[in-house]
């Protein structure tokens, strides 16, 4: 593999492989690793976090907590944060979150509830999403949020909350993240319902920092002015960044790939059913828990022909990061993919349904765009293809995947931006995969 560098933006060039063989330890879920610096920096005492994710996005969050009080120490993976007792200083300059929507959307919650005005900003991709779905609740709790034109910049002038009981209107956990937040330093008590079910990390977050919180059938109810204390913990490997060897291993018959102490959440393992319904044979080993996350070693080899899957539904929320790695190898598969109820990829890092369409057809795929999915036709045979990234890192990784069939070199354009969630990507793939 080579590689180059323009202005900033890094060209990859991806050669088909033959198989994908090895074993791996992931770095510290992304998700999750938000959640424990944004709490270890609210808590009283000092936090040690190993395993934290090496993406950019948690390190944008560990640095707005440094802003907001906060102290780190890093050494190598794991992380230590001296917390602020629940009460943020005034920071001298602008929440910076770089490319993180998560950042901005679930630390909101945290400051809302704080005296002082919190001004958040962002790179020019995160200066695009929508923030109107965590101004609606905050606002209702007593916080005053100011948006331009529904997005970053954002400033939140927090205080006193009240507690709100809140029916989520779209299917996120950031939104869920940034209500219970809120909910922790409100009067009374806060619930928040959700139709879908979306990923649960928050509450097993804010359990094993200290807080009581319940969940009865689809609401959470979180009390108010809780104090947290710190954890120890060790963050589980990321399975939405395995995801891309997952399907990398689905490619070829005689693939053979061993993850260990991966994150094994119910709320976001239905990519492993996903897997088993392509054709992958996945084999579940030493599973524990850690705080309320299940962490496992997961065997994954293809026991049949790579088939096809429709997704639709609630299962489109829970796979919302999956989706552009499993439409990127839809070409590949028997059947062809189905893809549909996923109108969020719109409002990503990119449009990542326009993007996937976009980037499936310069590698010479059928597709179909809908408004909220595609149609993939199966048996499809793609050719190497200048690939756009968008500087969206799950679109650079996924297109790499789809390159190790395609006949021909790829060359994926802003390769740089896997580094937001996966900067060992490209090195571990050159590791795995046979040629
Ligand atoms: C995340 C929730 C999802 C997901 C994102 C991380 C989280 O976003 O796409 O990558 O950590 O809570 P939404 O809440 O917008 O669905």
């Amino acid at each position: 593999m080579s590689s180059a560098t323009h202005t900033n933006s890094t060209t990859r060039i991806i050669s088909p492989a033959r198989s994908l063989r090895g074993s791996l330890m992931l770095p510290g879920d992304k998700s999750i690793s938000h959640r424990y610096a944004m709490l270890a920096g609210f808590a009283k005492g000092t936090s040690r976090l190993a395993n934290f994710s090496t993406g950019a996005d948690p390190h944008s969050s560990l640095a707005c907590m440094v802003a907001l009080g906060a102290k780190t120490k890093r050494d190598g993976r794991t992380i230590e944060v001296a917390g602020t007792d629940g009460r943020f200083h005034q920071p001298k300059n602008d929440l910076d979150c770089g490319n993180s929507g998560s950042t901005m959307r679930m630390l909101a919650g945290l400051v809302a509830g704080q005296k002082g005005t919190y001004r958040f900003v962002g790179d020019e991709s995160l200066t695009k999403r929508p923030m109107e779905r965590i101004r609606k609740p905050l606002e209702q709790m007593g916080a005053h949020v100011w948006l331009t034109d529904g997005h970053a910049p954002m400033t939140i002038h927090g205080g006193e909350l009240n507690a709100i009981d809140f029916e989520a209107p779209i299917a996120s956990a950031q939104v869920k993240t940034a209500v219970l937040f809120a909910g922790l330093q409100a009067k009374g008590t806060t619930s928040f319902a959700e139709g879908i079910r979306t990923r649960d990390h928050t509450e097993h977050a804010l359990k094993a920092f200290g807080a009581d919180l319940v969940r009865r059938e689809d609401r959470v109810y979180i009390g108010g002015g809780q104090h947290l204390e710190a954890i120890e913990a060790t963050v589980p490997g990321d399975i939405s960044s395995a995801a891309f060897f997952l399907c990398a291993a689905l490619l070829f018959e005689d693939s053979n790939l061993v993850l260990d102490a991966l994150g094994l959440n119910p709320t976001r393992a239905s990519l492993l059913d996903a897997i088993t319904t392509m054709g992958g044979h996945i084999k579940v080993l030493d599973v524990k828990e850690q705080h309320g996350e299940m962490i496992g070693t997961i065997q994954v080899n293809r026991n049949r022909s790579l088939k096809g899957i429709t997704i639709s539904g609630a299962l489109s929320a829970q796979l919302i990061d999956e989706l552009p790695v499993i439409a990127a190898i839809a070409p590949y598969t028997e059947e062809g993919v189905r893809i549909r109820d996923a109108r969020e990829l719109r409002v990503k890092e990119s449009d990542r349904i326009a993007l996937v369409v976009k980037n499936l057809r310069a590698m010479g795929a059928e597709v179909t765009e809908h408004d909220d999915g595609l149609d993939v036709p199966g048996n499809q045979k793609l050719h190497g293809a200048e690939i756009d990234s968008g500087s969206d890192h799950r679109i650079a990784m996924a297109f790499s995947i789809a390159a190790l069939r395609a006949v021909g070199d790829t060359a994926i354009h802003g390769a740089e931006a896997a580094s937001i969630s996966f900067p060992e990507f490209f090195d571990w793939l050159d590791e795995l995969a046979i040629r």
